[in-house]
C-alpha cells in the first residue's frame, strides 16, 4: 500500500514538473548546410514535398505539374510541413524559420498559433526570441515553462474570430491578444500580458480587490486602487501633480 501511494506521488510530481524549452538560434539555422530538397518536383514522379523555403505549404508533385496546399487550410491541427507531410510541430531548419512576434512588453509570451513554441521579449517595440518546447510538450501560460500535453485543451490556440475587442488566450488570466483583421481569415496579432497585480477578465485587465481599502499599483507609483470590498474590481485613482501614493500612510504624499 505504502509503495503504491509512493508510486502515485512520484507519478503526480512527474506529471506536474514543467520543463524549459530551448532557444531557437536563427543564426545557427542560417549556417546549416542547405537541405538536399530544392523544393522542386522532379517532373515525372507523383509525390509530396515541402514548399521551397516554407514550412507552411505542402507541394504536391503530379508528374510534370505541381500544386501547393496550405497545411493549416487542410487541417488547422497540422499547420507545418516536415519531410513532405503536414504535421503538428515545426522542425526548424534553413527551409523553415520560426516566426517572431512583435513584443508589447518585457517577459515570456505564448505563440498565437503554435502551442509548442513561445517567445521571450526584452521590451516593447522589439522582436521576440523564439523558444521551442520538447516534442510532446506545450507552453504552459501559468508557469511560462513547457508542460506535457495530456489533452487537446492543453494546446491553447487563439481564436481571432471571436467578436470581442480583445481576444482571450484560453482561460489565461494573464495573457490576451489583439487581432487586427488583414484579410478574409488572416490577422495581425499582438499578444499582451496584464500588469503583475492585474488579471484578464475576458474584456480587460482588472485589479481583483483582496479586501476593502486602498492598494498600491506596483508598476506606477502615482496610481492606487480603491477597493469597496474583497473580490470586487478596484477603481484606479491617480495622485495629483507631483504626488505619489504611499502605502504606509495610504495617502498621496
Ligand atoms: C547563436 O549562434 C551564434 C553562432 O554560433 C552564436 O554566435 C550566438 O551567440 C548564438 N546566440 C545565442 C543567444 O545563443
Amino acid at each position: 500500500m505504502k509503495l503504491l501511494v509512493l508510486a502515485v506521488l512520484v507519478q503526480l510530481s512527474l506529471v506536474r514538473a514543467d520543463v524549459p524549452g530551448s532557444f531557437v538560434n536563427r543564426t545557427l539555422l542560417g549556417m546549416q548546410p542547405a537541405s538536399l530538397s530544392t523544393g522542386m518536383c522532379d517532373g515525372h514522379r507523383y509525390y509530396t514535398n515541402c514548399g521551397m523555403g516554407s514550412c507552411y505549404d505542402v507541394q504536391v508533385c503530379l508528374g510534370p505539374s505541381t500544386e501547393y496546399r496550405s497545411c493549416s487550410m487542410s487541417n488547422p491541427d497540422k499547420p507545418f510541413c516536415n519531410n513532405g507531410e503536414c504535421s503538428a510541430e515545426p522542425v526548424f531548419s534553413q527551409m523553415c524559420w520560426p516566426t517572431q512576434i512583435y513584443c508589447t512588453s518585457e517577459g515570456w509570451f505564448p505563440d498565437p498559433k503554435t502551442c509548442s513554441i513561445y517567445h521571450s521579449c526584452e521590451g516593447p517595440y522589439m522582436m521576440s526570441d523564439v523558444y521551442q518546447c520538447p516534442s510532446g510538450y506545450v507552453f504552459n501560460p501559468e508557469t511560462t515553462f513547457c508542460k506535457k500535453k495530456q489533452t487537446d485543451e492543453d494546446c491553447i490556440k487563439l481564436d481571432c474570430r471571436q467578436k470581442t475587442a480583445l481576444t482571450p488566450f484560453g482561460n489565461s488570466k494573464k495573457y490576451f491578444a489583439f487581432c487586427n483583421p488583414m484579410g478574409i481569415s488572416t490577422y495581425d496579432i499582438r499578444v499582451y500580458q496584464c500588469p503583475a497585480e492585474m488579471e484578464f477578465n475576458g474584456k480587460t485587465c482588472v485589479f481583483k480587490c483582496p479586501d476593502e481599502g486602498l492598494f498600491a499599483m506596483v508598476s506606477n507609483s502615482k496610481v492606487y486602487y480603491d477597493c469597496a470590498a474583497a473580490g470586487e474590481d478596484g477603481v484606479a485613482e491617480v495622485c495629483e501633480e507631483e504626488l505619489v501614493y504611499d502605502s504606509v500612510t495610504k495617502f498621496c504624499v
